[in-house]
């Protein structure tokens, strides 16, 4: 799972592995934070290796995957979570960081499928991707055009990969939160900002990490064998 050391792909991580599988835990840059999770998901009596790679290199995911498959002994679930937010209103929109939000949030899932494709068609049926969205990318948000364009396009990404690996019984979903309290929001839930959103919110609160992995976990699970090209939105209501 990419951008495993933190955050919601923490959870992740973590989830998966109590529900017994062998998890590859990527990160880019907090090296010690990955580990400190496979740590834990051993000391729990399970299976976890860090693996560090930018999924923004394709070069670079292309020998990361494949690390994975030789040192777990195959590839069954992708989870595509690593992402990255930077925020400006449009006119003030600069190009560079468009650039670098392309290459992460789309391009980085797109490179982690492409690299993971031909270990996920021998898994057959039990194949399984999931995508991680966001409410941004279905209703849009000012201030985040350049991000919201890429979590649209991974909306995108995965209908089409889902109608793609159908004939092998290959399931592709995405996951969509809402606000989720992690490193990516904290400055925009906090104070004045916070008490504003949370009025938008039917459910009243912002959303745990663990809530997000629970619903990864069950789209990877064989109990979704028949859900494919899904967007199940967990978002406490944000968007109905
Ligand atoms: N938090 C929310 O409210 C929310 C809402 C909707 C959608 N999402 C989506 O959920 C995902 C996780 O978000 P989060 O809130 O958990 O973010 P986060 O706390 O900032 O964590 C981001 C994770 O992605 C990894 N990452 C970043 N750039 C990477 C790269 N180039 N290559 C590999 N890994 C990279 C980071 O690893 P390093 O630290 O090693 O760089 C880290 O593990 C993202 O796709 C985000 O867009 C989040």
């Amino acid at each position: 799972m990419t951008g495993g050391s933190r955050g919601i792909g923490r959870a992740i991580a973590l989830t998966l592995a109590g529900r017994g599988a062998a998890v590859a835990v990527n990160f880019a840059r907090s090296e010690d934070a990955a580990r400190e999770v496979c740590e834990q998901i051993e000391g729990a009596g399970g299976r976890a290796i860090a693996v560090g790679f930018d999924v923004a290199d394709a070069a670079a995911v292309n020998a990361g995957v494949k690390r994975v498959a030789d040192e777990l002994g195959g590839l069954h679930v992708l989870v595509n979570n690593a992402g990255v937010s930077i925020d400006a209103l449009l006119m003030r929109a600069r190009d560079e960081d468009f650039q670098r939000l392309l290459d992460i949030n789309l391009k980085g899932a797109l490179h982690c499928s492409r690299a993971a494709a031909r270990y996920l068609l021998r898994a057959r049926a039990r194949g399984r991707v999931v995508n991680l969205t966001s409410v941004v990318g279905e209703q849009g948000n000012t201030g985040q055009a350049m991000y919201a364009a890429t979590k649209a396009g991974i909306i995108g990404l995965t209908k089409s990969m889902a109608r793609e690996f159908s004939g092998r019984g290959i399931t592709v979903n995405a996951v969509s939160p809402g606000f989720i309290e992690t490193d990516m929001t904290a400055a925009s839930v906090q104070g004045d900002a916070r008490d504003a959103l949370l009025k938008q919110i039917p459910l009243g609160r912002i959303g745990g990490p663990d809530e997000i992995a629970e619903a990864v976990a069950f789209l990877a699970s064989p109990a979704a064998g028949y859900i494919t090209g899904h967007v199940l939105r967990v978002n406490g209501g944000l968007l109905i």
